[in-house]
C-alpha cells in the first residue's frame, strides 16, 4: 500500500441550499411528489463546507436565488482551468436563469466569464483531469460543446459518451483523484469510450453499480482525501488501498435531487 499521496489546497464555489427543493424532474432520481428535509438537507451541507475547510481548502459561496431550487449544485455554473472561466447554458428551462447569479459572482471576483453556444452544464460534464478535460455527452452537455472548451482553453478535450440516465452527467460516473488517476463506474459509458477510458488510464479505480448508485463517483478528491458518500463503501475500500484517505460526508437529501458531493461543489483553478 502506497501512503504518500500529497493533497493540493483547493478554492470550492459552493451556494447555500436556502431554497433547495424538488419541483421539476429532468432526472430519473427527481420525484417532487417525494418530500425533501430542508433542514436536513442544509446541516448536510453545512457538514461539507466544515469538512472541506478542515481540511485546508478555501470555501466561496454565491447568494442562493429563490425560485432556482437546483442552484445549490455550482458544479453545474462553470468550468474553470487556468483562471479561464467557461460558464454554463442549461439543457433545461428551469435551471437557465442560474447562470446570471454565478456569472455575476465571477465577474466580482474578477473573472471574465466565456458564455458557450452549445448546451453545456460546466463541470458536470466537463471534468479536468490532469492533462486533458474529459467531456461527457449523451444526456446534457452537447458534443458541440466540448469543441467550445478545447478551443478556449487550448486543453485536449476527451468526448465520452453517457448511456444511463442515472448516470446523466459525467460527474455522477466519474472523477478525478489527481493529475495522473481517476474513478469510473464503466458501465455508464458507451463501450468505445470505455475502451478509451482504459487506454487512458490502465490504473484507474473502478467502482460497482451499488457504489455509483450511492453516488460515489460524484467525489471531490484534493489528491489525497476523497469526499465520498458512505453509501460507497466498496470504492471507499478500493481508494483506501491505493493510499487515498476516504472521507465520507453524507449528502443523501441532494440525492433526491440527483446530487451529490461534486455536484455542490465547483472547483476555481487559478
Ligand atoms: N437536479 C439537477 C439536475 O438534474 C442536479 C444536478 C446535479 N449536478 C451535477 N453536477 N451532476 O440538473
Amino acid at each position: 500500500m502506497t501512503d504518500t499521496r500529497v493533497p493540493s489546497r483547493r478554492r470550492y464555489l459552493v451556494c447555500d441550499p436556502g431554497h433547495f427543493a424538488v419541483r421539476y424532474a429532468i432526472n430519473p432520481w427527481m420525484c417532487p411528489d417525494r418530500p425533501v428535509d430542508l433542514a436536513l438537507a442544509q446541516r448536510q451541507w453545512r457538514t461539507l463546507v466544515d469538512v472541506y475547510r478542515a481540511h485546508g481548502h478555501t470555501v466561496d459561496s454565491v447568494k442562493p436565488v429563490p425560485g432556482l431550487p437546483d442552484m445549490v449544485f455550482a458544479a453545474n455554473a462553470a468550468v474553470v482551468v487556468g483562471g479561464r472561466v467557461l460558464g454554463s447554458l442549461y439543457l433545461a428551462p428551469e435551471r437557465r436563469p442560474e447562470s446570471v447569479p454565478y456569472e455575476t459572482w465571477f465577474k466580482t471576483e474578477g473573472f471574465d466569464v466565456h458564455r458557450p453556444e452549445s448546451v453545456c452544464e460546466g463541470e458536470g460534464d466537463l471534468v479536468p483531469a490532469g492533462r486533458w478535460i474529459l467531456a461527457g455527452t449523451g444526456f446534457r452537455t452537447a458534443r458541440e460543446a466540448h469543441h467550445e472548451a478545447q478551443e478556449f482553453f487550448g486543453v485536449p478535450v476527451i468526448g465520452l459518451t453517457l448511456v444511463d440516465p442515472y448516470f446523466y452527467h459525467l460527474d455522477t460516473a466519474l472523477f478525478a483523484l489527481d493529475e495522473e488517476n481517476i474513478a469510473y463506474y464503466p458501465e455508464a459509458f458507451s463501450p468505445g469510450s470505455r475502451e478509451v477510458l482504459a487506454g487512458l488510464y490502465p490504473d484507474a479505480v473502478t467502482a460497482t453499480r451499488e457504489d455509483a448508485m450511492a453516488f460515489g463517483l460524484n467525489s471531490v478528491s484534493d489528491g489525497r482525501h476523497v469526499f465520498v458518500s458512505p453509501g460507497a463503501t466498496a470504492l471507499a475500500a478500493r481508494l483506501a488501498d491505493r493510499g487515498y484517505v476516504p472521507v465520507p460526508v453524507d449528502l443523501s437529501e441532494f440525492h433526491k435531487a440527483g446530487g451529490g458531493i461534486k455536484c455542490c461543489t465547483q472547483e476555481i483553478r487559478s
